[in-house]
């Protein structure tokens, strides 16, 4: 392929600096007037900042590709290779369907109700103190509690699961100070999850269970069956918990949308979707063009890592109207919060069943909330979110 002489647009900001974690936006609006990707001379990569190019290229698995993993440098030694996340078809299909079997819209539904009354439990229980700190009584307790029942693990101490997530996030951005200081603790607290996936430990008629008997029927081999197991447990942590966290921040800082979602819980749907959008917990993904080829107008060579930025697109002003605006009242839900093409979230129905679940007991059981002090931002390469959200809360006993 022979490409047209064009200005290359390029940036030397680095996407990884506590200055851009902390706030991303500015930069990513840059980029987006930049053009359709912009060369990160820091990163080596394209960053794609506009919700259709980054459509498009999520959309393109054959030019794009997962293979061996959507990090930024994805040949370091710590980050794993393959599994669901980091094939391509067929090797994807087949992985993925395993990981369906549980996760599909239809088997969830026996869930909801097990999940709302969990749920319910855990809100009730939190709000008899009037303050609660939101990021780890709720946002981290739910879906830790909720997945590794559901993955079939022995009862113990799963906060260390946590611990893997944000090392496993930190890895898929640079080997900045932030990744170096998460590895340490990895291999002490892998041991101790790897013990409790083990088809010894893992409970019968489980997620878990399926998993063994996939291997059992030489669907998937043991080594897939560990990818398998650490998709269920380890991309459902941080993302869940920080859309739960972005969530009830966001309404105790918009007391008109928490009054409407109170008088009516069928807005925590669209209340959810709004924070997925407006706070989207992922940063990017990347994927390594397998041929020369075009991103828009510019050109992008066969082995180039590209970087699609989900938060920039989801505050596309051509796509969104004032995307700077939390608004729950948008009629449409095609946000990139959970990607998009063949590897879009395959947890989105769970995610969204926990999120939903939180917030109508949250209505439910909370009269008046004030935010206590600054909520704190966490920084982790690619996932955004709170560390800590103080609330004084006043109960609804009625
Ligand atoms: C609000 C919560 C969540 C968000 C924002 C989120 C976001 C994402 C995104 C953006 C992707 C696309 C990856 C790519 O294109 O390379 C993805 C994939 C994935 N997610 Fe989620 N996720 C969430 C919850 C979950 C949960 C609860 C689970 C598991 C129970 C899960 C498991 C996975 C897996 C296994 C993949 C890989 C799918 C594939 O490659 O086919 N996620 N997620």
């Amino acid at each position: 392929m022979t490409f047209a002489p064009v200005t290359t647009p390029t940036s030397d900001a680095d996407l990884f600096s506590d200055e851009n974690l902390n706030d991303p936006f500015p930069l990513f609006a840059r980029l987006r007037t930049l053009g359709p990707a912009v060369w990160m001379r820091k990163h080596n990569a394209w960053a794609v900042a506009g919700y259709d190019d980054i459509k498009a290229v999520l959309a393109d698995h054959d030019l794009f590709s997962s293979f061996p993993n959507p990090a930024l440098e994805p040949q370091r030694p710590e980050i794993p290779q393959g599994g669901p996340l980091g094939s391509d078809p067929p090797d994807h299909t087949r992985l993925r369907a395993i990981l369906s079997e549980k996760l599909a819209p239809r088997a969830l539904r026996t869930l909801r109700q097990d999940i709302e009354r969990q749920a319910d439990n855990l809100i009730a229980e939190v709000v008899e103190r009037s303050e609660v700190e939101v990021v780890s009584q709720v946002a981290q307790e739910f879906p830790i509690r909720v997945v590794t029942r559901l993955v079939g693990l022995p009862d113990g101490d799963y906060r260390q699961l946590l611990i893997l997530a944000d090392a496993a996030f930190n890895s898929f951005g640079p080997a900045n100070e932030r990744t170096l200081a998460s590895l340490p603790a990895v291999p002490g607290v892998w041991k101790y999850i790897a013990q409790s996936m083990s088809r010894e430990s893992i409970a019968p008629d489980s997620w878990g269970a399926a998993v063994y008997d996939a291997v059992d029927r030489g669907d998937v081999t043991e080594e897939e069956a560990i990818h398998l197991l650490s998709s269920y447990l380890i991309p459902s942590m941080d993302t869940t918990i920080n859309a739960i966290g972005s969530a009830i921040g966001l309404l105790a800082e918009y007391p008109d949308v928490w009054a409407a979602v109170r008088r009516d819980p069928q807005l925590v749907k669209p209340a959810l979707e709004e924070t997925l959008r407006f706070e989207s917990p992922v940063m990017f993904f990347a994927r390594g063009a397998t041929r020369d080829t075009t991103i828009g107008s510019q050109p992008i060579r066969a082995g180039d890592r590209v970087v699609t930025l989900m938060p920039s697109g989801n505050r596309d002003e051509r796509h969104f109207h004032d995307p700077d605006s939390f608004d729950i009242s948008r009629t449409t839900i095609d946000h990139l919060a959970f990607g998009h093409g063949i590897h879009s979230c395959v947890g989105q129905g769970l995610a969204r069943m926990e999120g939903q679940a939180i917030l109508k007991a949250w209505a439910r059981h909370v009269r008046n909330m004030e935010i206590v002090g600054k909520p704190e931002r966490r920084l982790n390469n690619t996932i955004r979110g709170l560390s800590r959200l103080q609330l004084q809360v006043v109960a609804d006993r009625g």
